[in-house]
């Protein structure tokens, strides 16, 4: 595969500067702390082709829907995370010449995302009209210490010239959505501010009332330090400006400081925004950059040493996996509950920087592995705060009782996708959530949780599966009709045998549980309902190939005709760009793991021969045109003990937007299915897999590698796993025993104890 960036093990460099690469460039060198992210556009002027994205989380605007036929339970409207003030601005005019890389001669370029540090480097050189020639370095981050905070260094050195430039450093609120149904401007302005040392722009958004509040402070110095200068202000609607000359000498360095603070309504109350961001950024100020990076750094480390993976003898494959924990942890921190992880995070306005059911199924897992509880915690409390939702969700298609339908979409709760297929129907999605409750307890022992927000959860959902199958005379079952699966390449099928079985599960999981949790809040479940929810669970319909261990994507599926992938010529694929919906529909080639993604959830409850059986017959149909697919794939491979086809499925997940395989990483990376690459890894690779009563590992290892090392935390106790060609060696490194099975042998290690087996 062809490398768009060169490969080294921490940072993701680019030498040259390709216009036509730009916006990849700006989506794969992004920026977030977790509040607040921001594509790699640059600071200064720049007329080529570019995607301007600052993104601040929870920050949405209601974009009114646009459907051809409107359907009766259609939500009002899609939720788009907006493009928010453009806070990295800074013009640069030699002697009234503007900067701007599109039109002015590059002479060297530099690109680097240092991913242990956390910052955004760019060096170039550029040759003006004139022939002046000057250097340029800027080095940016969003603080991770901090997250109200960010900060940009910028440095200009005249190469070949004395004279003057003139410097604009400024707040730009008026800014659009690339992606807007009706073309609406989406902000109102509040407030602005501008004095000589500090400039603020308070913004509301139409209709949302999110309130947001950016505020910048700049320094300019040479070599002896801070120079002071006349500055020009300028404003007006949503925007503010410092702006000031100076004589700059040949060969000398001079460098703006611009530091920045982002106060949002998600977080605090609005009235105080203004004044926080205010106080914030003159703190930041006096500060001082280099203190601000070293805290900066320091919070990074201190993910680094828990969520880091080190690969051996694989430069490649060590990039990609650092590439994806880097940019997940820059996506969510855990630290609001009312955010969540939109499948592009901050690094693009697709899928609208919604919630899908990616958090449980995929995200969720990683988090609950490499940090504190209490991240994966707010995931999950994030959906505890949208049962009323959900409930009044379901009741809107007619179910009642408190029977709990969560959104395929949301930012509030609300449903806001509106196509049938999808909205009515791809309802496994409340399986994923009722699954990430119990993940969350067997990973944590937290039975408080369970109780307290988990059953509530739990139940809606098994109300909501219990009233959505139907006894089928003809079968003598439950069976459900009219469903999409997760597999979006089938619509309206009946019995998608992977939502009848997580239906089925959730449901035998809510009895369960009701027997711990007694009699908990104000819900009473009537004895004629828990006797429904046990003869569901006895006879609901799971359609097999007879004669084999296969279990159905859903009926008809074996009338479908028979091929596989590789019979797929090349310039058809992806086949979603090249056929119509229709001749996808009727064939038989899976979009991402469906029934797979079943065995993978439930592998417990299979037989390695049922699984391996399973895997033969999909993988072949499937085409993976999900990011979210190859992952699950690569980890039933590795269970399977098909180390290559692991190997090649883990490649081309982790390096998915790296090396840009479905050439669409312009408009933002595949955030939700970089937490699958890393199941690949720790679940596939190593095998990895913690039950209710026990934590495995039952590693391989490919050919290339060397050795692999990382940590895992159960029950809150950190462990670390290394493998190597000929070994595996596992440390507690927590203060209490942990028992483990490795390769089904079960050893316990003491605190700071290792084995090497
Ligand atoms: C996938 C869904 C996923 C969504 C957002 C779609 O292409 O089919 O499963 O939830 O993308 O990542």
């Amino acid at each position: 595969m062809y490398n768009l960036f060169e490969i080294d093990e921490w940072k993701i460099i680019e030498r040259s500067f390709d216009p036509l690469k730009q916006k990849q460039a700006e989506s794969i060198f992004s920026i977030g702390n977790g509040c607040f992210g921001q594509r790699a556009n640059f600071e200064e002027t720049f007329s080529g082709d570019s995607l301007p994205g600052s993104y601040v989380g929870g920050v949405y605007y209601p974009d009114k829907t646009r459907v051809g036929w409107w359907k009766n339970g259609y939500p009002e409207y899609f939720a788009k995370v907006l493009n928010a003030c453009n806070w990295i601005g800074i013009n640069v005019e030699i002697e009234g010449v503007q900067i701007d890389l599109a039109t002015s001669q590059v002479l060297s370029f530099y690109r680097e995302l240092n991913m242990k540090e956390g910052t955004l480097k760019r060096l170039f050189k550029l040759r003006l009209a004139d022939g002046k020639e000057l250097e340029i370095e800027s080095l940016r981050f969003c603080s991770m210490h901090n997250e109200d905070v960010a900060a940009i260094s910028y440095s200009l050195t005249p190469i070949n010239f004395s004279g003057i430039v003139r410097l604009t450093s400024y707040l730009n609120g008026r800014v659009t959505n690339h992606d807007a149904n009706y073309d609406e401007f989406f902000w109102d302005e509040v407030s602005r501010d501008i004095n000589s040392s500090v400039g603020m722009v308070c913004a509301k958004t139409k209709k949302t009332d999110f309130y947001v509040a950016t505020a910048m402070c700049s320094s300019f110095s040479d070599q002896n330090g801070l120079l002071d200068l006349e500055v020009k202000l300028n404003e007006c609607e949503l925007y503010v400006e410092n702006s000031f000359g100076h004589a700059l000498n040949q060969g000398e360095k001079y460098t703006l400081h611009k530091y920045i603070s982002i106060a949002s309504s998600v977080k605090y109350p609005s009235s105080e925004l203004v004044d926080k961001s205010i106080s914030c950024v003159k703190n930041s100020a006096s500060l001082g950059f280099d203190a601000l990076l070293h805290n900066h750094i320091g919070a990074w480390e201190r993910i680094w040493d828990a969520a880091d993976i080190v690969i051996d003898g694989d430069s490649a494959a060590q990039q990609g996996i650092r590439f994806n924990i880097f940019h997940l942890y820059q996506t969510y921190t855990g630290k609001n509950a009312k955010l969540n992880i939109g499948p592009k995070g901050f690094t693009g306005e697709k899928y609208g920087g919604a919630t899908y059911w990616d958090t449980e199924a995929y995200c969720l897992p990683f988090y609950l592995k490499t940090a504190d509880p209490q991240i994966a915690r707010q995931l999950l409390i994030y959906r505890y705060h949208h049962l009323d939702k959900a409930i009044e969700n379901a009741e809107k298609l007619g179910f009642k009782n408190g029977a709990a339908l969560y959104p395929m979409v949301t930012m509030n709760g609300e449903e806001c996708h509106n196509e049938w297929e999808i909205t009515f129907e791809e309802i496994h999605r409340n399986g994923a959530i009722a699954f990430g409750i119990y993940n969350y307890v067997r990973h944590t022992g937290n039975r408080d949780y369970l109780k307290k927000y988990g059953f509530p959860v739990i139940l809606g959902i098994a109300r909501f599966w219990s009233q959505r199958f139907n006894w089928s005379d003809s079968k003598k079952a439950y069976v459900m009709l009219g469903v999409t699966g997760p597999n979006e390449y089938e619509n309206n099928v009946n019995n998608n045998w992977y939502t009848n079985y997580i239906a089925r599960w959730c449901i035998e999981y809510c009895l369960e549980i009701k027997e711990e949790v007694g009699e908990v809040h104000d819900l009473i479940i009537s004895e004629e309902e828990l006797a429904t929810f046990r003869n569901i669970v006895k006879n609901v319909y799971l359609p097999e190939l007879e004669g084999t261990n296969i279990f159905l994507q859903q009926d008809g599926f074996m009338d479908k005709e028979q091929l596989s992938a590789s019979d797929l010529p090349l310039n058809e694929r992806p086949i979603n760009q090249h056929w119509s919906w229709d001749r996808i529909l009727r064939s038989i080639f899976i979009k991402q793991a469906d029934v797979l993604q079943g065995l993978y959830l439930f592998e417990e409850h299979f037989d390695l021969e049922t699984i391996r059986e399973n895997f033969d017959f999909y993988e072949p149909k499937t085409v993976h045109e999900s990011s979210l697919s190859p992952c699950v794939h690569a980890i039933l491979a590795a269970k399977l003990g098909k180390v290559d086809k692991a190997y090649e499925l883990y490649l081309r997940t982790s390096r998915l937007d790296l090396d840009d395989y479905n050439h669409e990483a312009d408009e933002g990376l595949h955030i939700t299915s970089m937490a699958g690459t890393w199941m690949s890894l720790v679940e596939g690779m190593a095998g990895v897999r913690i039950t209710e009563s026990s934590l495995n590992v039952n590693p391989i290892i490919p050919k290339s590698w060397s050795c692999y090392t990382f940590q895992i935390r159960y029950q809150n106790n950190p462990l670390l796993i290394a493998v190597t060609q000929t070994n595996t060696e596992l440390k507690n490194l927590g203060d209490s025993d942990l028992s483990v099975y490795l390769n089904e042998q079960l050893y316990t290690l003491k605190a700071n104890e290792s084995i090497t087996v």
